[in-house]
């Protein structure tokens, strides 16, 4: 600092002294570094170096010395007014860079920390295959018909021809809507959707119906009270038994792959005739296992074939029941059970497993849509 200067008033500039101006220069750079934040500094810089600050009035003092005496505090204020500008600055520096550490620390993302996520489901693959299986038909021309779960008797039975008194309509077999005489049943099957087909649409008709059914039965391994079926219905001029046998054909080969091999064996449907169950070559065993108790087969039971639905050319009774020609067309129909087809397609073995819920089940299946 410069040394005292003997031409001037020492009171008039006191304010000007070296001593004064070292001590606002030691106050500042002391709040600039106490300043803790970019709020402080800013703070800081205005008390010490802002219009009203000791310094700047100091400085508008320079004009009142006498010339001799104006170079030297002008030297002085202005080398102070520099060190405070450059610990503003130094400090700033480090302030901006300590709140960017702070910031990059509150918003960074560690990526290596276990995902909160909630387990997507899965669709259920009763659904899917319901959707593969329909498909089949859509790409061979096939309408997707429906019709209701509570369904009325008469579809249900009497217009498949299966009369009063019929074992299948039995308070065993069936659930009735509040009373058996309501007329409104749980249907049985998705054969009643044949009859509402053949009632709304103009001929000739090729519909599926996949869909949910109920029947009285204990849940267990192999029954459950509400499964799935698709239903097919084809009426047309001209259809025969082999129409039917080439689309059964093609489903099963889309299902189960080229190579499958299916039989029809005769059976009876009152609302079918000819009737048949349709069955499909064990695929795990090929036949090997029949009459060989040295290679038991547990998909087929040693049977060789599995029973994998019911078929037939629809009764000219059915076709009659909702006014068609019987002279000009005919028809054939088959259903097969869904969860069955699950079964022999995926290997499950336990009905239960398809109506827990449990997601691991359905999830082993893929996330098909
Ligand atoms: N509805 C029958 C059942 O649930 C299956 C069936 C058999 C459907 C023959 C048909 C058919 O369309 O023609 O057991």
């Amino acid at each position: 600092m410069s040394g005292p200067n003997t031409n001037f008033d020492p009171k008039q500039v006191s304010a000007l002294s070296a001593e004064a101006v070292d001590q606002m220069v030691a106050e500042a750079v002391a709040a600039i570094a106490a300043a803790g934040d970019l709020d402080e500094l800013k703070a800081a810089r205005l008390a010490h170096s802002g219009d009203r600050s000791p310094i700047a009035l100091a400085n508008r003092e320079i004009g009142a010395l006498p010339p001799a005496a104006k170079a030297d505090a002008g030297k002085r204020v202005g080398q102070a007014r520099a060190q405070v500008k450059k610990a503003l600055e130094d400090r700033e520096v480090v302030l901006i860079a300590e709140r960017d550490e702070q910031v990059m620390r509150a918003e960074a993302v560690d990526v290596t920390l276990p995902a909160n996520r909630r387990p997507l489901g899965g669709r259920h693959p009763l659904t899917t295959l319901m959707e593969r299986m329909s498909d089949v038909f859509i790409s061979m021309g096939y309408d997707i018909a429906e019709g209701p779960e509570a369904e009325a008797e008469w579809a249900n039975f009497d217009a498949l021809n299966v009369p009063p008194d019929h074992p299948a309509r039995t308070m065993q077999d069936t659930f009735y809507v509040e009373s058996p005489d309501s007329g409104v049943v749980l249907r049985t099957q998705t054969s009643p959707i044949q009859i509402r087909a053949m009632l709304d649409r103009e001929l000739p008709i090729y519909v599926v119906a996949p869909g949910r059914v109920y029947r009285t039965d204990e849940l267990d391994a192999t029954h459950t009270p509400v499964f799935h079926q698709i239903e097919g219905l084809a009426v047309d001029e001209g259809l025969t038994m082999a129409d039917l046998k080439g689309t059964l054909d093609h489903l099963a080969t889309q299902m189960f792959g080229e190579g499958i091999v299916t039989r029809l064996r005769p059976s009876y449907f009152p609302f079918t005739e000819p009737s048949a169950e349709v069955d499909l070559e064990c695929f795990v065993c090929e036949g090997a296992s029949v009459g060989d108790p040295s290679r038991p087969c547990r998909t087929c039971g040693s049977e060789g074939w599995i029973e994998w639905g019911g078929c037939g050319m629809v009764n000219p009774r059915v076709l009659q029941a909702v006014g068609i020609d019987t002279e000009k067309y005919r028809g054939f129909a088959f259903g097969m059970g869904i969860e069955r087809t699950l079964m022999f397609r995926n290997g499950v073995t336990d009905m239960r497993d398809m109506v827990e819920g449990d997601v691991r089940f359905t999830q082993a299946f893929g996330v098909d849509v």
